[in-house]
């Protein structure tokens, strides 16, 4: 079948001083364009992993992985990826940041004028304009995130790959990158992959949720169809049966895949399923909605 992307009996194995370590085994996943999938499971299980190898930054031991058909071999602009530790040039203002990945993508293809107006345009997006000059130590962790999320989106990847984008931000800036996201994604059709330790996150920006087995050897074990309609909103989806019906089912999960955790008594069930929107990253953890790393 003919999947835009198409993750294909990947598996992996890395030599350790300890022997072979097989950290995925047979992970199959078709991903349609336009498609936004979360990657959601315990730390350690693969996830980075399996987000590496679609990048092409890592090649699978086993299986390989087709973009529009093409196996993935290397690196590209059609996958741009944003990582939880934004990845900026320091010495670089936030405008030449993004500036130099225009460059790179559309040297031949846009004008100067062009590449100009397609940086401002790109942190306009993330409403980042107000700082353009500034250098990375001059503005905030969020802030940051914002220009990396801006030039990965500026080179204009088929693919957009990140991983817990979000993690390191307070819930503010959380909510507000989120509910960006949402916007732009709405608006470009992207093809997303994220991953997120945030049971919320995961069920409001996805139209699919990957839950992975633990590792060793990880696979994909469920996978949920978050059939919510668009766009969405969040104080609404709080109060809205289906919604606590999706988390509830990615609490359970990652609750019977705990290794070494105890059975949940059915008042702890309750507590995770009506939890509300606005908790600490604290209690969220108490309560493995947020999974510490
Ligand atoms: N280059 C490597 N060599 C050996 N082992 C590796 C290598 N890269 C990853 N691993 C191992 O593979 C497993 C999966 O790592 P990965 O970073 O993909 O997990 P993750 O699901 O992203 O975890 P987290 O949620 O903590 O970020 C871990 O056991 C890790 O130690
Ligand atoms: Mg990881």
């Amino acid at each position: 079948m003919n999947s835009y992307l198409n993750i294909d009996h990947v598996g992996i194995t890395f030599p350790t001083d300890n022997g072979p370590l097989n950290v995925l085994d047979n992970v199959n996943l078709k991903v349609e364009q336009g498609e936004f999938i979360s990657l959601i499971g315990h730390s350690g299980c693969g996830k980075s992993t399996v987000l590496n190898i679609v990048a092409g930054l890592l090649q699978a031991t086993e299986g390989g992985v087709l973009l529009e058909n093409r196996e993935v071999r290397e690196p590209g602009p059609d996958r741009a990826v944003v990582f939880q530790n934004h990845s900026l040039l320091p010495w670089l203002s936030v405008y030449d940041n993004v500036r130099l990945a225009v460059d790179q993508v559309f040297k031949r293809t846009k004008s100067k004028a062009e590449r100009d107006e397609w940086t401002r345009h790109n942190l306009e997006l993330v409403h980042m304009s107000h700082a353009l000059d500034r250098k990375p130590d001059e503005i905030s962790g969020g802030m940051k995130q914002r220009v990396g999320i801006a030039r990965a989106l500026a080179m204009e990847p088929k693919v957009l790959l990140m991983d817990e984008p979000f993690g390191a931000l307070d819930s503010l800036t959380r909510t507000h990158m989120q509910d960006s996201l949402m916007e732009i994604q709405a608006e470009l059709n992207n093809t997303v992959i994220m991953i997120t330790h945030d049971v919320d996150e995961a069920v409001l920006l996805s139209d699919r949720i990957i839950m992975m087995t633990n590792g060793p050897s990880a696979s994909i074990g469920e996978i949920l169809q978050v059939e919510l309609e668009r766009p969405r909103d969040r104080l609404s989806l709080a109060e809205d049966r289906d919604y606590n019906h999706y988390r509830a089912e990615v609490v359970r999960f990652l609750h019977e895949r705990h290794v070494g955790k105890r059975p949940q008594t059915a008042a702890e069930t309750a507590t995770d399923a009506g939890a509300g929107q606005d908790e600490t990253q604290g209690a969220q953890e108490k309560q493995g909605l947020r999974l510490a790393v």
